[in-house]
């Protein structure tokens, strides 16, 4: 079996793609520092797929400890790159924590690729280095826009050192895959999103207000220039997003990629607004949603969504799963979750 290495493989992203990479035959080991994350999402992994992942509690930052689980697992096909800091708001107050974090983890990881002869990595990047687009849907050629965040920035800058890199490099090979808005949880309800503290996300807040450990949802802004008034964004099942890895991962390990640096975008290819998301919430679970209508939040663009034919092309991958299925996904992993932790 094919050893992945997976950083923040205990996070949202990165927890959904093991699973899909343990079910597709690759054996990953996840390193993560658990510092927004639980050692229990190794248990609940195991009990999805039947197998238990490698686990190593290792901050990235810590560049010999790094080095050190490196030397300890030979043969290391491809890693995927998903641990990072990532709050918007908080890397405006924190943004040295960010820089630092970001930063250095993939650097550390970009020498070990050299020191263990690992050829191909995978990039978790983002849809905010489009910034508010010129032209929708968004594809990959856009120009990259000045970040509005420490966080965004991090993200802008590592896909440069990447593909700096490269140049005196060859032989290594990247795939940076830039996510949209990935929300929902695995259909058995085992792994899901878990916000510390209050949300920051949308759907995340509207699950916890449904359940009722928040009081009231804020809508921010309905001053927009789209139908509704609300933000418009294109909101993608991380089930279909961690597919999209393992397909990323056969790329890079059949030697199908077109050159050492590949951007795609993974989205759905359609955006939907606020409002359309706590509707459909509420007619996919009958659950009415508290909310109420508030400024726009700083840094917020109005509307962002995918031209996915790229990677629709190339990659012969698709976002699959609707809309209503993936909130009542959500909806269900935070009632299991809080019916087993209260
Ligand atoms: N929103 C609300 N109320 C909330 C939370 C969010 O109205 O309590 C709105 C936002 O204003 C936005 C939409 O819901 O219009 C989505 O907001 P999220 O915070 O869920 O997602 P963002 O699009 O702001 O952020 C996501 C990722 C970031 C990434 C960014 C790139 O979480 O990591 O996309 O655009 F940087």
């Amino acid at each position: 079996m094919k050893k992945i290495l997976v950083t923040g493989g205990t996070g949202y992203i990165g927890s959904h793609t093991v699973v899909e990479l343990q079910e597709a035959g690759y054996e990953p080991i996840i390193i993560d520092d658990l510092s927004n994350s639980y050692i229990e999402v190794v248990d609940n992994i195991q009990s999805i797929t039947g197998k238990r992942p490698a686990f190593e509690k290792t901050d990235l930052k810590d560049r010999e400890a790094t080095m050190e689980v490196f030397s300890r697992h030979n043969e290391i096909e491809a890693i995927i790159h998903f641990a990072a800091l990532k709050a918007v708001g908080e890397s405006v107050e924190k943004p040295i924590e960010y820089y630092k974090n970001n930063i250095n983890s993939l650097i550390h990881l970009l020498e070990a690729m050299k020191l263990y002869n690992i050829d191909h990595f995978v990039f978790s990047s983002s849809c905010t280095v489009y910034g508010e687009p010129d032209e929708l849907p968004v594809n990959e050629e856009a120009p990259v826009k000045k970040a509005s965040s420490p966080y965004g920035n991090t993200k802008q800058i590592s896909e440069e050192i990447i593909q700096d890199y490269i140049i005196p490099n060859s032989g290594k090979n990247f795939i940076s895959l830039r996510y949209f808005n990935p929300i929902g949880a695995h259909p058995s309800a085992k792994i899901g999103e878990l916000p510390t503290g209050i949300p920051n996300n949308l759907v995340p807040f509207i699950t916890q207000t449904a359940i009722g450990i928040r009081d009231q949802l804020k809508v921010f802004g309905n001053d927009y220039n789209t139908p509704d008034g609300t933000a418009i964004r294109d909101y993608i099942n991380v089930v279909d997003l961690a597919r999209a890895h393992v397909v990323a991962i056969d790329r890079l390990l059949s030697g199908k990629n077109r050159s050492a640096f590949e951007v795609f975008n993974l989205g759905t290819g359609s955006g939907n607004s606020v409002l359309e998301i706590i509707n459909t919430f509420e007619k996919a679970t009958g659950k009415k949603i508290n909310y109420t209508i508030t400024g726009r939040r700083e840094g917020d663009v109005e509307k962002v969504y995918a031209d996915t034919s790229y990677a629709n092309e190339e990659l012969g991958w698709r976002a699959e799963k609707g809309l209503e299925e993936t909130l009542l996904s959500a909806w269900k992993w935070e009632q299991k979750y809080r019916s087993e932790h209260t």
